[in-house]
């Protein structure tokens, strides 16, 4: 085992937590938070073969059309995805597709709707270590434009909005923990979120933002709705949603690496749609 000054740990090779080496996963990476769902991504691939598992941290890589196209769950919440996304960065990874599912707050959002989040509310935790609370978690615009591009080509109903990423699933989302245990202030967290237009709750993209922002790496979100926290409805689509969310994911990276080559041969360094002509 080599351990470097600044406490990386590589044993023989591979990050510590996702087991993966130097250039083993394609660099556009897709983050489900379940590992389960990691094989489910890859059948909208035209190869897939899987790299590692341990952990909460399951890996798989591949190709989607011309695309080098790769997936790794982050487990739930912002701690692991910090692990997860670093040692990506670190085996080459550049390009982070979250790719999850979430609970809507605003009444025109219903279960099976996608969300794309533009930035999300720092609530995450980890990220507090890396930047100040005034540095936005914001997602790259092109991969926003690929989401989108996506989700019209497929048909998908879409939101582009602001997502609130919590470190906490029942509580901090306004919901009751055991025995209708409820925290001091919780409902009203939710009505000045609402108040404030933000989409949704989940764990993990403010924390891959953020990262991605500061390691000068891409990233983007985008969730389907199982919860609508207004009409109280849950999951009423069950496996369909993570199916449609594999060939949302699928068609993105293809756009993306498509518009990557265009703009790397006209030689600019920020993607634009009318480099497209
Ligand atoms: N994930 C979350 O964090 N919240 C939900 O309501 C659903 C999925």
């Amino acid at each position: 085992m080599r351990t470097t000054r600044t406490g990386t740990c590589v044993p023989q090779g591979k990050q510590y937590h996702i087991q993966v080496g130097s250039g083993e996963l394609a660099p556009y990476v897709l983050l489900p938070g379940d590992p389960g769902r990691v094989p489910v991504l890859g059948r909208s691939w035209q190869e897939y073969k899987e790299v590692a598992s341990h952990r909460e941290f399951r890996s798989a890589t591949g190709r989607v059309g011309n695309a080098p196209i790769a997936a790794c769950s982050t487990g739930v919440g912002g701690p692991s995805t910090e692990i997860c996304v670093t040692e990506l960065a670190n085996v080459g990874c550049h390009t982070f597709l979250r790719v999850g599912t979430t609970g809507s707050i605003q009444e025109s959002i219903r279960c099976g709707d996608i969300i794309i989040s533009a930035g999300a509310m720092r609530r995450d935790g980890p990220s507090d270590a890396y930047a100040p609370k005034e540095y936005p978690a914001i997602a790259s615009h092109d991969v926003i434009m690929a989401l989108v591009e996506a989700c019209e080509a497929l048909g998908f109903t879409y939101h582009l909005a602001i997502t609130c990423t919590v470190p906490s699933f029942y509580c901090g989302q306004g919901r009751l923990g055991f025995s209708g245990f409820s925290a001091k202030g919780q409902q009203e967290m939710v009505r000045e979120l609402q108040n404030l237009r933000i989409a949704n709750f989940e764990m993990e993209s403010a924390t891959i933002m953020i990262l991605a922002s500061i390691y000068g790496l891409r990233a983007g979100a985008a969730c389907v709705v199982i919860a609508d926290r207004v009409r109280d409805e849950w999951n009423p689509e069950g496996g369909a949603a993570e199916e449609r969310l594999g060939k949302l994911a699928a068609l993105a990276v293809e756009k993306l690496f498509a518009w990557d080559q265009i703009r790397l041969e006209k030689n600019k360094k920020v993607f634009f749609p009318s480099l497209l002509k």
